[in-house]
């Protein structure tokens, strides 16, 4: 048997719809086959970046689409620290990748202790007390890689506070706001802020595939100019065909569907596993329980190393991530990200009960 996945941020095959892919595909290339296979604007698929613009009621100037989330965040990253160069601040746990690009840089990463509720206003609001030059704040305020935990809407609404009172400026990552299976949506950073200092991105990957390598970002006009030189710079133009397969998607207002489609599936892995989870461990650890996303955020309680319990699940069939990856210091040895995403109902269940079965 093959190894059980809560590893993998990844959905499951199943939430891919292959046919509507190919039709699309198909389409455009029909329709507008010669535009869709030249070079082309930095900035991504006209059409796209008008629906996208309109969406946040920006100018489509300042809509880039990239290939993939965090192509754009290797772009925002370089232009930012190089804007404003300073101290990046984070969510401790934050998603792993950027901390990489983060450290490529050199950059001085510092976390930021979250609640249940997300990142801690008060916190963060010391932090900039402190002084000293900051490039920016890196969030993913809803169904946060790695934790799950949503962001309130008050803890919103001072956030934008304090980055238009200090002219910080924020980096918005919402690649899972919605695939929400409950529950109410709260605004974006980006919405009450005004975009001047609030950079928003997002990403197709998880509503529609992650293999189109589809994302967006919308920066404040100020950035525009020099986030165009990094794209145009990089890859003239990113590849139109996955873009103009999105747009198709819309067109044919099968985004909506699809995406309630996708909800029902990840929705019952998320509940085989909180369901695993209340059997196989309450009273021994904790675990959040989010409305929505790919993930939950385990906490064993002190004297669990999750390095060496990873160690002895990966023989025993069962993986997932140690919380250490996801700190820019130290902090998560007794915690684990576990992806609901990927795996089937049954097999999520059958996870958890290894698991549990090695902690004992
Ligand atoms: C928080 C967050 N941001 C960005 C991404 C990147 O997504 P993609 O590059 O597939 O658009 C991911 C992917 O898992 C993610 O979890």
């Amino acid at each position: 048997m093959t190894a059980i996945s809560f590893a993998r941020g990844a959905p499951s095959p199943e939430c891919i719809d292959v046919g509507l892919v190919a039709d699309c595909a198909a389409a455009v290339l029909e329709r507008d086959g010669k535009t869709v296979l030249s070079y082309g604007a930095g900035g991504g698929y006209g059409p796209l970046r008008e629906l996208l613009a309109q969406r946040h009621g920006v100018d489509p100037g300042r809509v880039f689409v990239t290939t993939g989330g965090l192509q754009g965040f290797v772009f925002y990253a370089a232009v930012q620290l190089e804007r404003r160069p300073g101290r990046v601040l984070v969510e401790g746990p934050t998603y792993d990748r950027p901390l990489k690009i983060l450290r490529r840089h050199g950059a001085e990463v510092i976390a930021l202790p979250m609640d249940e509720e997300g990142l801690d206003p008060d916190v963060l609001e010391a932090e900039l007390a402190r002084g000293g030059d900051i490039s920016f704040l890196y969030t993913i305020p809803t169904f946060q890689n790695p934790s799950g935990r949503t962001l309130g809407e008050a803890r919103r609404q001072r956030i934008a506070e304090l980055a238009r009172g200090h002219g910080l400026d924020v980096l918005e990552d919402d690649p899972y706001g919605l695939v929400r299976f409950e529950g109410e949506s709260p605004s974006w950073l980006h919405s009450i802020e005004g975009g001047e200092h609030v950079t928003f991105t997002s990403s197709f990957s998880k509503t529609v595939a992650p293999g189109l390598r589809v994302g967006w970002f919308v920066v404040p006009e100020a950035m525009r100019a020099a986030y165009d030189d990094r794209v145009v710079s990089t890859y003239i133009s990113p590849p139109f065909l996955p873009q103009a397969i999105v747009h198709e998607v819309h067109e044919r207002g099968q985004f909506e569907p699809n995406l309630e489609r996708i909800r029902g599936i990840l929705r019952a892995q998320r509940d085989a596993m909180l369901g695993a989870l209340e059997r196989e461990l309450e009273g021994r650890a904790t675990w959040s329980r989010p409305e929505g996303g790919y993930f939950l955020w385990l906490d064993l309680g002190d004297g669990v190393d999750t390095g060496e319990l990873l160690t002895r699940a990966t023989e025993a069939g069962v993986t997932f991530v140690r919380g250490a990856d996801f700190f820019a210091g130290d902090g998560g040895g007794s915690a684990a990200r576990l992806a609901f995403s990927y795996e089937p109902p049954e097999r999520v269940d059958e996870g958890v009960k290894l698991l549990a079965g090695l902690i004992d």
